[in-house]
């Protein structure tokens, strides 16, 4: 057994926020509620509640403020929020938001497809939020997109990648999480990567965040569990997809993941059946299937 590897992970629940942003559909805020309140109980301590951004970029999130106000809150749970701005960071501290979260890329293209901007103009937009974030004892999270690939500019250099998530540090994230925006990652180019980032970013600050439309998730989330990375972001019932990839498919499914660290002995707090189940009432409400081959194999078996 590699002994890097961690004996307790955080999964950081993002379904409710990357997943749900991607749906087309109409989402009643009964539904939300219902899915953030399911997932707490199913024992998820990190839940990405919302998120405070451009309604007309992003109109699936437009009622963020209502599902922080309806949901029912459990103690020892972060309930966060993307923010991109001064603006999203005051909206989510109104709404009652735990934790915030900053997102950049390391794609020049990505970056401007989706916050309107530059890299270096990002950087410099997420400083005042995260010196607000600090005055108030917020904890700020930061993103780093697509850094196992680009939808417009394909490869992405491990040392671009490394840079952005140190200057996020240094600035006074918590926590970064690389994205693996389109899922393309595999093993090799994961553990390339990471490397590049754990030589100037400590482990304990760094999260995983792969989309699985190739199926790589779980074997790219083994590569950084064997460097030591003990944080994983995931969405119940792999919900969502990304609006900038054809065929993209959401996070890795939490039930996958949860059902791969039981088998390795490794920790998460997380009731496998609970979380089950509120992957199949979202998915049965939204007339959706879930992509979690773990829910589908658990729901035969019901
Ligand atoms: P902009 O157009 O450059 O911003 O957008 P602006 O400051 O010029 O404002 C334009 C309009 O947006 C104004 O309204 C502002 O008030 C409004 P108007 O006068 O036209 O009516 N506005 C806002 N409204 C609500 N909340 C705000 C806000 N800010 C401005 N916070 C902006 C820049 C960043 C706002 C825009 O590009 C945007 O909202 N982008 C959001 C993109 C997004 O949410 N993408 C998905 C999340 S990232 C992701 O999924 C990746 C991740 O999962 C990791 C991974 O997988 O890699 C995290
Ligand atoms: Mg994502």
């Amino acid at each position: 057994m590699n002994r890097n590897l961690p004996k307790h992970v955080k999964i950081v629940e993002v379904g409710p926020r990357d997943g749900l942003q991607n749906e087309k559909q109409n989402i009643d805020l009964a539904t939300k509620v219902t899915l953030i309140d399911e997932l707490a109980k199913a024992g998820l301590t990190m839940i990405e509640t919302g998120s405070f951004v451009s309604p007309k970029w992003v109109p699936q999130m437009a009622d963020s403020s209502q599902v922080f106000a309806a949901i029912h809150r459990v103690n020892g749970v972060t309930y966060s929020a993307l923010t991109p701005n001064l603006k999203g960071f005051e909206a989510a501290m109104l709404a009652g938001a735990d934790e915030v979260a900053i997102f950049g890329s390391a794609s020049e293209t990505f970056s401007q497809k989706n916050i309107n901007c530059s890299i270096a103009e990002s950087l410099e937009r997420f400083k005042p939020v995260v010196a607000a974030a600090k005055a108030r004892g917020i904890n700020v999270r930061g993103y780093v997109s697509c850094v196992l690939g680009c939808p417009y500019e394909g490869d992405i250099a491990p040392e671009n990648v490394a840079r952005v998530a140190k200057i996020l540090l240094d600035m006074g994230c918590y926590e970064i999480s690389l994205g693996d925006t389109i899922g393309v990652g595999t093993p090799n180019a994961t553990q390339s990567m990471l490397t590049a980032v754990l030589e100037i970013v400590p482990k304990s600050a760094v999260a995983v965040h792969f989309h699985d439309t190739y199926g790589q998730a779980l074997a790219n989330i083994l590569v950084a569990l064997q460097l030591g990375i003990n944080t994983v972001d995931s969405a119940v019932a792999g919900l969502g997809g990304c609006p900038y990839a054809k065929g993209a498919s959401g996070n890795v499914a939490t039930e996958d993941v949860v059902y791969m660290l039981n088998g390795m002995g490794i920790t998460s707090g997380i009731d496998l059946t609970l979380l089950a189940q509120a992957g199949r009432h979202v998915c049965a409400k939204l007339s959706i299937n879930s992509t979690s081959k773990v829910a589908n194999v658990l729901a035969k078996n019901d």
